[in-house]
């Protein structure tokens, strides 16, 4: 679960933040000049009907009126830019505040929009519209970009007309429960850069007719109720650096993926891959990889080692729940960008401490997040301080023996500390000693459950920042009881013996 916290906090380093200058909007855009340019009366008539259709529960419409300083010149309403040339309106930036305890803006959107005929962009995303996505928003033809991610509750699908908008380049729908089959009509849309659809409740099989819109560099299509193959015409999306299908309950083999030698993030999950054998060699060709997530794809291993070391710019790789076997390739650590490396729940099998041991393991310097768990691993946790910005150490259920090394605590960085379930060793008191160790300011969650731990349990107030943990099924003697862990008493601690 925290190397799914972990991803999702990395993927917001993947979202593309998209300004009006990115956009080339800058030269056409601003917000007007009360004596050179004033918005047209009658766009300024449609927003004020707009405004009557909406709750605003965050005060994003203040400025939009028929009275104050500005109430003439829509064009210096929050949210509303005109063109210096013209005084039209083609911005209009009414996303809501996804960190708001409720929603900006709730009700209808007004008809009285496509008033706005040189609209070119329109976000009204995260906010709380009801009904479908309106089949008007078709007549905005000079659109460019349209966010309504996570706004509707749009059963029905989406409209037939949104085909109709031949100048998109970004089209979010992200998070609306939009059902029916997938919008072919959008395939149409030749300048289409960036498509999401995710987190909907489409159905049936993605069309294999992704050849027309060859510009594409973002899709995202997680989360929905796909069945069927993954469509081959993917393969023609050569400037692709974005793909996510994963949850789409589809099943693949890779032969499209060769020649998308572009992609930055490729994630798979829970795709059914079981019968690609070839799977890693398919990969080989994307040296530009960043991010890899095939969780849960019923991999199993080759007969060649795995081996990843062929993207020098790998920070992300996910191989959790598949059915790998072998040891992990110590070239794993060569890539000097590895942040985050989970191959939890698969069979593993070799040392530990083998793995980790080279001296020369240039991963040292990135590797953050270390998941392990689940595995046949045998060996002891040798010392880890030269990865010294791990923050996440996961080792649990594996064959693991021996004592812990109190160097793990010099792990500045390190929040948390896994190793249950497996049969290491030692005194308790001699890991926890009293010397100093800077994780205890920085460990949030120490897991040491189902082990052959002997020893009395330390003070543990030296920990200043832990909130989880967990001795449970050791052998250690003395009591936890009656101490004074000032720092984790807020936070309901679960300490079981
Ligand atoms: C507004 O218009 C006036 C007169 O045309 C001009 O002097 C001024 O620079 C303009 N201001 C802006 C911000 O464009
Ligand atoms: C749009 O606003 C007008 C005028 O307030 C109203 O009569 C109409 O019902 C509204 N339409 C929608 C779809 O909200
Ligand atoms: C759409 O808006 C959401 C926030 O509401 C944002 O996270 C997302 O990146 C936007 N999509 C695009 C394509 O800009
Ligand atoms: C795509 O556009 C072509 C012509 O531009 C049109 O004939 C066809 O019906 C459109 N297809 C869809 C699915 O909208
Ligand atoms: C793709 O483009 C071709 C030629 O422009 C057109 O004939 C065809 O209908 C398009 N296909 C789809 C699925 O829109
Ligand atoms: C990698 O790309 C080259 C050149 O496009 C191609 O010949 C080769 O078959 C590709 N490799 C794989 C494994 O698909
Ligand atoms: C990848 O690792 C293998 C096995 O350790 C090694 O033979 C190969 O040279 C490495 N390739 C690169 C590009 O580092
Ligand atoms: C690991 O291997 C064992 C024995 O071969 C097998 O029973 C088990 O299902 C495998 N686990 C996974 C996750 O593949
Ligand atoms: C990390 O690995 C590099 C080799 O890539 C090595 O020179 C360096 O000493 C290592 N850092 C630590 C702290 O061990
Ligand atoms: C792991 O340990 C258990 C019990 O100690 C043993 O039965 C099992 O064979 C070990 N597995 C491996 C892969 O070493
Ligand atoms: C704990 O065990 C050690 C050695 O097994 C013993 O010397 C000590 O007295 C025990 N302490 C308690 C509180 O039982």
């Amino acid at each position: 679960m925290s190397s799914l916290r972990v991803v999702g906090a990395l993927l917001v380093l993947f979202v593309c933040l998209i300004n009006s200058t990115a956009m080339g909007f800058d030269t056409e855009v601003g917000n007007g000049n009360a004596s050179s340019v004033q918005c047209k009366e009658r766009e300024r008539q449609a927003l004020l009907t707009l405004k009557q259709g909406l709750t605003d529960n965050c005060g994003l419409l203040t400025s939009w009126g028929s009275t104050g300083e500005n109430h003439e010149d829509c064009c210096k309403w929050e949210g509303v830019h005109c063109s210096h040339k013209t005084g039209h309106v083609i911005m209009l930036d009414l996303r809501g505040r996804p960190d708001y305890a409720s929603y900006c803006l709730e009700g209808t959107i007004n008809s009285s929009l496509i008033e706005l005929h040189y609209l070119s962009y329109l976000d009204f995303s995260s906010n709380l519209i009801y009904g479908d996505v309106p089949k008007f928003i078709g007549s905005l033809t000079l659109l460019k970009y349209l966010n309504l991610s996570h706004s509707f509750h749009g059963k029905n699908g989406i409209p037939f007309e949104l085909g109709n908008l031949l100048h998109l380049q970004y089209l979010d729908l992200r998070a609306n429960y939009l059902g029916g089959e997938f919008p072919t009509h959008i395939l149409n849309l030749s300048r289409l850069l960036h498509l999401n659809l995710a987190e909907n409740e489409l159905t049936g099989e993605i069309p294999d007719i992704f050849a027309n819109i060859s510009s594409l560099v973002y899709l995202d299509l997680n989360w929905n109720f796909f069945t069927g193959t993954i469509p081959h015409s993917l393969g023609n999306l050569l400037q692709l650096n974005y793909l996510d299908l994963s949850y789409s309950s589809s099943t693949s083999n890779l032969d499209w993926l060769s020649d998308l030698t572009s992609m930055k993030t490729l994630k798979l999950a829970y795709v059914n891959l079981g019968t690609v054998i070839n799977w890693q060699q398919k990969l080989t060709n994307l040296s530009h990889l960043q991010e890899l997530d095939l969780s849960g794809c019923n991999l199993v291993s080759s007969k060649s080692p795995l081996l990843f070391n062929h993207s020098a710019n790998l920070a992300i790789l996910q191989l959790s729940g598949n059915h790998l076997t072998g040891s992990i390739p110590k070239s794993w650590l060569d890539i000097c960008s590895l942040s985050v490396l989970d191959l939890s729940s698969n069979n593993m099998s070799g040392r530990f401490d083998d793995f980790v041991s080279t001296s020369t393991n240039c991963a040292n310097k990135s590797l953050q997040h270390l998941l392990l768990g689940e595995n046949q691993m045998i060996g002891s946790v040798p010392d880890l301080s030269q990865f010294s910005f791990l923050q996440e150490l996961d080792l649990q259920g594996n064959n693991l023996s021996g004592p812990i090394p109190k160097s793990l605590l010099n792990i500045c960085s390190l929040r948390e500390l896994s190793l249950s379930s497996n049969i290491l060793s030692g005194r308790l008191d001699d890991f926890i000693s009293t010397t100093p160790g800077c994780a205890k300011k920085s460990l949030q969650h120490l897991s040491l459950i189902g082990n052959q731990i002997t020893g009395s349990v330390p003070h543990l107030s030296q920990f200043s920042s832990l909130t989880y943990f967990d001795l449970a099924n050791n052998r250690l003697n003395g009591s936890l009881a009656f101490q004074h862990m000032s720092a984790c008493e807020s936070s309901t601690p679960r300490p079981l013996f």
